[in-house]
């Protein structure tokens, strides 16, 4: 099965320039099975905090570049730790943006996965947990079945072939998914 060539726009959660995750993304960009683009979308911090008030026939700029590299994807997947139980605020408030218009987001019927690490027993799951239910809120599909919560402890996530296997299996499945997929 194939469904290549297509484009996987990721969300890293972590803004940090020695971000594990952001390197696990830059990682899965690299190794990407032929004909699949992994985008990593840059910038995400010069994205305004969501706001109705300048959201409308125009929106900031970052915000509107934001939407306009993931509306050009086929699938989106979150690269992201987890911060106080949950997902980072500049990924949820990606996730904002990328909902509006109501229905119509650059969001709206991407299949959605999610992966990332942190460095306790957990791997990040109350992170991921959320990010699936507000991907699906925001009118994404997201599949189940792709998502990894990878504890950073006792391994070295970005070098473990176990561990690295684990995240190219993800991308993988997401750029394999369709809705036959599950249907079938
Ligand atoms: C504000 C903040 C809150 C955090 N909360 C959690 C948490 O709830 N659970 C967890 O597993 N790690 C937590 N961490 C640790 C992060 O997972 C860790 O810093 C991780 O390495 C960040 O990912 P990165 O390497 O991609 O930047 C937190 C870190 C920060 C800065």
């Amino acid at each position: 099965m194939s469904t290549t060539p297509q484009t996987v726009a990721v969300l890293v959660g972590s803004l940090r320039a020695g971000s594990t995750n952001r390197k696990l993304a830059e990682q899965l960009r690299d190794s990407a099975p032929e004909g699949v683009v992994v985008d990593i979308v840059e910038g995400l911090d010069a994205v305004p905090f969501y706001n109705e008030d300048v959201d409308g026939e125009t929106a900031p700029a970052a915000a509107q570049a934001l939407r306009e590299r993931v509306a050009r994807a086929d699938k989106v997947l979150a690269v992201t730790p987890e911060y106080n139980g949950t997902m980072p605020a500049v990924l949820n408030n990606a996730i904002d943006w990328l909902s509006r218009p109501y229905g119509q987001g650059a969001i709206a019927g991407k299949p959605f996965g999610v992966v990332g690490t942190t460095p306790t027993p957990y791997g990040g799951k109350w992170s991921h947990a959320d990010t699936q239910r507000s991907a699906k809120i925001a009118g994404a599909v997201v599949v189940e079945d792709v998502v990894v919560s990878q504890p950073g402890v006792e391994v070295d996530v970005l070098t473990d072939p176990e561990v690295q296997a684990k995240f190219r299996s993800a991308l993988t499945q997401l750029v394999e998914y369709t809705p036959e997929t599950v249907a079938a």
